[in-house]
């Protein structure tokens, strides 16, 4: 696990970006974040176990998932929002994940107090989420679906700086400029990373619902798009110049 910074002009608050965890064992993370002391920290979904979840699994599967949100919110305030992995989550499931003291967002946005701005911190679910809600679809029956962004308009005009969790990426066409901060994952950094000496810089060969070499799988995208590689490997394949990382962001 690599501790990866960077900066974003604007931004109020140290921040930390965790994604993808998969269930994965919270010590070394919690003993990086203790270490950066984040004035927010935020977990931008996949937070249940990495093998492929199914209706009717519980958050009691996701043990070391629990442990590490209720360790980040002793450490300070937390948002998490929901990736693909957690799309079959029970309101019961929901209830376990805020008595850990994390806010979780689906689909909804809190303002929050600190370094002297209010920041309006939002939760994009995903779309796999959002069909299995509507309709009881999974990741089996539907590819890519889309996800619930009325809400967006809303969010984007409250008065204050906007953060918004979003598991998916490539979602940020749906996202309205006037959001400054997003904070994605998803991708795992695209599985294996290679140099490209076309562009003279480090790209991913597949990400999931991007297809194969990605564009959007690590770094900061226009100046306001954070995607972390992730904290995990799910897919069963070793990644290749990869390296899981958290990513801390200073303002400037
Ligand atoms: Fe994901």
């Amino acid at each position: 696990m690599i501790e990866t910074r960077c900066r974003i002009d604007g931004c109020p608050v140290p921040i930390a970006l965790l994604a993808d965890t998969h269930d994965t064992d919270p010590a070394p993370i919690l003993a990086s974040l203790r270490s950066h002391a984040p004035t927010l920290i935020t977990l931008a979904g996949d937070f249940v176990r990495g093998r492929k979840p199914r209706p009717g699994d519980s958050i009691d599967k996701s043990r070391n998932a629990l442990a590490l949100l209720a360790g980040c919110a002793a450490l300070a305030p937390t948002f998490l929002s929901v990736g693909n992995h957690d799309a079959y989550l029970t309101q019961a499931d929901f209830d376990a994940v805020r008595a850990t003291g994390v806010k979780l967002l689906d689909n909804a946005f809190l303002p929050f107090d600190a370094g002297g701005r209010r920041l309006i911190v939002g939760g994009l679910s995903s779309g796999y989420h959002t069909a299995y809600r509507r309709c009881g679809a999974t990741e089996r029956d539907v590819r890519s679906p889309d996800p619930e962004t009325a809400w967006l308009a809303g969010y984007a005009a409250a008065e204050g700086y906007h953060i918004l969790l979003m598991h998916h990426p490539e979602y940020i066409r749906l996202v309205p400029p006037s959001v400054e901060l997003v904070l994605s994952g998803h991708a795992h950094g695209g599985q294996w990373r290679f140099y490209d000496l076309r562009t003279k810089a480090w790209r991913g060969v597949y990400a999931p619902d991007q297809g194969l070499f990605p564009p959007l799988t690590g770094g900061v995208v226009d100046g306001r798009l954070v995607i972390s590689q992730g904290l995990s490997n799910p897919a069963g394949l070793p990644r290749l110049h990869n390296d899981t990382e958290i990513v801390y962001i200073d303002g400037g």
